[in-house]
């Protein structure tokens, strides 16, 4: 049987990334649940744990370098060499461009590219080295453009050229990239927004169902099921693409 499979997941203190976390947990890998918020981190590796799957809390900045290099450091020794990376760290910092502060304009790259970027960079050499790697990069139908979003939509379409490249340099050591494009699932992130713009989060649900093919809002799950077949050995040969994960064509 060969090695545990170690995978790195941001984020994933709760919402989309405790989704995946517990899904690549039960697909057989040992995960990192990587967040700022590591006393909840604790949380979701305590039912990952107590569902039989191997798990490790990881309280980390992605945004800031040493924080990183001490996290993968931490896990490759807790755990062994991660080569599963799922950058799913994100913040929103919504404004109307007229309004927006260059601070939000900067916490937001710094939390979506720059982090993507150090925790890509500091765990390829695993990947390289084991010649498997799998990295899995969370962007947004915001990508095609959204209101009040100049700072996430950029980030999240940078997500993609990102995504592109990385499957570029990494391929011909059986290093695949993706992204994910998730619509609007039910997380903390969504419930904000709604309670920002002053609708119930039952009003907002059923007016983004209404306009949504399958007629419903997506669950952490949904996003979990395809980072899931992203990251399988089988999924060797998918590379470079964005997913758009959001019931129905595209955005
Ligand atoms: N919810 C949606 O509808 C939706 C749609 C499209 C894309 N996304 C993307 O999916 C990802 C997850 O979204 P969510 O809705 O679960 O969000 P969420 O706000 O519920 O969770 C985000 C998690 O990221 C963590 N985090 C924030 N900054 C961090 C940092 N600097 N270092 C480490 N951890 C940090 C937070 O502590 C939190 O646990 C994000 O990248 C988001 O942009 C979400």
């Amino acid at each position: 049987m060969s090695a545990q499979r170690v995978a790195i997941v941001t984020g994933a203190a709760r919402g989309i990334g405790a989704g995946v976390a517990k899904r690549l947990a039960s697909d057989g890998m040992a995960v990192a649940v990587l967040d700022l918020d590591a006393a909840h981190s604790q949380v979701v590796v305590d039912e990952i744990t107590a569902a039989g799957g191997t798990a490790l809390a990881v309280g980390a900045d992605v945004s800031d370098e040493a924080s990183v290099a001490a996290a993968v450091e931490l896990v490759a020794e807790q755990l062994g060499a991660p080569t599963v990376l799922v950058n799913n760290a994100g913040i929103i910092r919504d404004n109307m461009l007229f309004k927006m502060s260059v601070d939000d304009w900067d916490a937001v790259m710094g939390v979506h590219l720059r982090g993507a970027f150090l925790l890509a960079r500091a765990t390829q050499s695993f990947m390289v080295k084991e010649k498997f790697g799998r990295i899995v990069n969370l962007s947004s139908t915001s990508a095609q453009g959204n209101r009040g979003q100049v700072n996430y939509s950029a980030a999240k379409a940078g997500m993609q050229g990102f995504t592109k490249t990385l499957a570029l340099e990494l391929g011909k050591f059986g290093v695949t990239a993706n992204a994910i494009a998730p619509g609007f699932i039910e997380t903390e992130m969504t419930h904000a927004t709604a309670e920002r713009m002053g609708v119930a989060f039952e009003d907002f649900e059923k007016a983004v169902a209404s306009q949504t093919a399958v007629n419903r809002i997506g669950q952490p799950e949904d996003i979990a099921h395809t980072a899931s077949y992203l990251c399988s050995a089988g999924a060797g040969f998918v590379s470079g693409q964005v997913i758009y994960v959001s019931g129905g064509p595209a955005d």
